[in-house]
């Protein structure tokens, strides 16, 4: 390796003494012939000054102190805005352990097209090597990644969303176990050629899991979860293969905490598919009726738990910041995340305005009159182009959040009460149920749907099935991951309570019948008091969903009619609606445990159907 070696590290890093890591970082310099190789501290100096480089590249522009202090805006290649669930692949030795939801390939096959793809990949760039935590620093639960990198904005992300740097070298000591994360965005430069603001090949996209190794490689992108190694690929893909063998949960959760007017605090954990408003979810304001109820954020998008001694399960959020989508976030929608991002915010692919702060669709009523566009184009409201990509997104300090819960890092985590399961559906699914029991639960969440959007990429309106919101984040066959799961709940002696929720539900003109946002707080409430045995519901073939009377209607506007809309179960619909279900469970073949057909079967009975 011919590669200068320099570090932001005022001493030697421990790391120096982890001949493992040494080795393997010296491998891949050799692989992939970089300039020089940094090893990062995870310091804000080094923060500062890598984003000071990136405004001098023209890859940031800082936005204006006054307005947004300490603040940058990115604007990606048109080409790389999101992540690609057809180029990211399970490697697992057999097919047949990649399952259904996954694409795989022979793990031989791919070392040997990474090989050539890495090959002098990082020619005339900095590779830089971030040691990082997922989870606080010390928990049991967290787990330690180190990726290696040539984008100066992956590693600014990472300092906002992880944990990394010198604390992790301490915790990784001279042995310590981590995840190979190998990141290029795929542009070797020759001797004086000039680079791209936003370098990136996505001709040669690959994002390649190998769950049995523990290992990640992703080529070509420089954007979000595709080359954030910390987020969708470890915390995610290779965390549920490392929860499956290791006995716990590696989730596509948010984590809230509620506190009612006497003080109970009740934690839960919701799984939504990307774009059904989690962060929003999240960060909950309850209506002024509810004022005395307090809702603070653990997390907003993963949730790693583990079951406790006292037969609970425990919750960490294994991120320190949230990577969020910035169109339809306002004051409005979410004040708590506007707050969040006062200042230290790295944005990607929103507009800019005329004095320097950043814009998108839906954060104010009225769009300013001039902008300049995430492409670089000037931009007006007549122009007929949206002046932000819909999937832009904030990197944002998680302890920059005005609700930010007090244990949120704490390195037990918290006791979870509750799973909610909550897909997009216009119609069939009924504004709130809670499962019988635990397998019923895992049955809802296993067949969970959710309709597509046009801005998350997909046909608007069509039903996609996203078992447990994780079709695009299990590293593992999902037949054996639901297996996984009811053998966790089995084993524990108080598992918490299992529901569905819809907020998407519209009438025959398209109109939303829920307000939804702060107004889920009535669903949430309810959801709460069942936890704790104090709510009452009515017993349906899908399970107990409230009646009007058993939700808190204090100064709603929601008329009671419109309610009996929101919970109808409407045979016809279920008829098909079971009818797609099935069709899943028979995709997902014989790895479907026996539990969940049966109560497929128990299910449609109860409807009046054929099972
Ligand atoms: C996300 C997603 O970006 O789920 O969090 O797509
Ligand atoms: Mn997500």
């Amino acid at each position: 390796m011919n590669a200068l070696i320099t570090s932001h590290f005022t001493a030697a890093p421990t790391a120096l003494r982890h001949h493992r890591l040494q080795q393997w970082v010296s491998g891949i310099a050799a692989l992939t012939t970089p300039e020089r190789v940094l090893w990062c501290d995870g310091s804000a100096t080094e923060y500062q000054r890598l984003c000071e480089e990136m405004v001098d590249s023209g890859t940031l522009i800082r936005l204006n102190p006054a307005l947004r202090p300490n603040s940058f805006l990115a604007r990606s290649d048109p080409a790389d805005v999101a992540r690609v669930e057809e180029r990211t692949f399970i490697c697992s030795r057999l097919e047949e352990d990649a399952g259904p939801t996954n694409h795989w390939r022979d793990p031989a096959a791919m070392r040997t097209t990474l090989n050539d793809l890495f090959k002098g990949a990082m020619r005339g760039r900095t590779m830089y090597v971030i040691a990082f935590s997922m989870g606080p620093i010390g928990s049991p639960l967290a787990r330690i990644g180190i990726e290696v990198t040539d984008s100066p904005y992956v590693v600014a992300n990472m300092h906002i969303m992880t944990r990394m740097g010198a604390a992790v070298y301490e915790v990784l000591g001279e042995d310590g176990d981590f995840v190979p994360c190998v990141h290029s965005v795929g542009v070797p430069l020759a001797p004086g050629e000039p680079d791209r603001r936003w370098p990136c090949n996505p001709a040669d996209l690959h994002i390649a899991h190998f769950p049995e190794t523990r290992e990640i490689w992703s080529f070509g992108s420089g954007y979000g979860g595709n080359a954030l190694l910390g987020k969708k690929c470890l915390a995610l893909r290779i965390a549920s293969a490392m929860a499956r063998d290791e006995g716990w949960l590696a989730e596509h959760m948010l984590i809230l905490g509620a506190e009612s007017p006497t003080g109970e605090k009740t934690y839960v954990a919701a799984a939504f598919p990307s774009a059904c408003g989690k962060t929003n979810f999240a960060m909950l304001i309850p209506p002024p009726a509810f004022k005395e109820w307090k809702i603070t954020t653990v997390g907003d998008d993963i949730a790693w738990i583990r079951p406790g001694a006292d037969g609970r399960l425990y919750a960490i959020n294994p991120e320190a910041g949230f990577f969020g989508v910035a169109p339809g976030t306002s004051p409005t929608t979410n004040p708590n995340a506007i707050a969040t991002l006062a200042e230290n915010v790295l944005f990607t692919n929103v507009a800019l305005t005329d004095d320097g702060d950043v814009w998108w669709e839906g954060l104010t009523p009225t769009p300013p009159a001039h902008l300049i566009d995430w492409q670089g184009q000037d931009w007006t409201p007549a122009c007929g182009r949206k002046a932000a990509h819909p999937n832009s997104r904030f990197t944002a300090p998680a302890r920059q959040c005005p609700v930010i819960d007090p244990a949120w890092e704490a390195v037990q985590g918290v006791p979870v009460s509750a799973f909610i399961f909550g897909g997009r559906r216009a119609t069939t699914v009924p504004l709130a149920v809670q499962a019988f029991n635990w397998d019923y639960g895992v049955y809802h969440a296993a067949t969970l749907g959710s309709e597509t959007t046009a801005a998350a990429g997909g046909v608007q309106g069509q039903v996609r099935r996203d078992p447990f919101a994780m079709r695009p984040f299990c590293g593992y066959h999902i037949g054996d991951y639901f297996r996984h799961w009811l053998e966790t709940g089995h084993a524990l002696a108080e598992p918490p309570q299992i529901f569905c929720v819809n907020w998407f539900r519209t009438d025959d003109a398209g109109a939303y019948l829920w307000p939804g946002f702060g107004e889920n707080m009535r669903v949430l409430k309810w959801i709460i008091e069942r936890c704790h045995g104090r709510a009452n519901a009515a017993e349906t073939a899908l399970g107990w969903i409230p009646r009007s009377a058993d939700l808190d209607w204090s100064d709603a506007q929601t008329e009671a009619q419109a309610y009996a809309a929101l919970s109808r179960i409407d045979p016809a619909a279920w008829g098909a609606e079971l009818a797609r279900r099935g069709e899943w469970l028979t995709r997902i073949g014989a790895k479907n445990p026996r539990q969940l057909a049966l109560v497929h079967e128990l299910t449609a009975r109860a409807l009046g159907e054929k099972p």
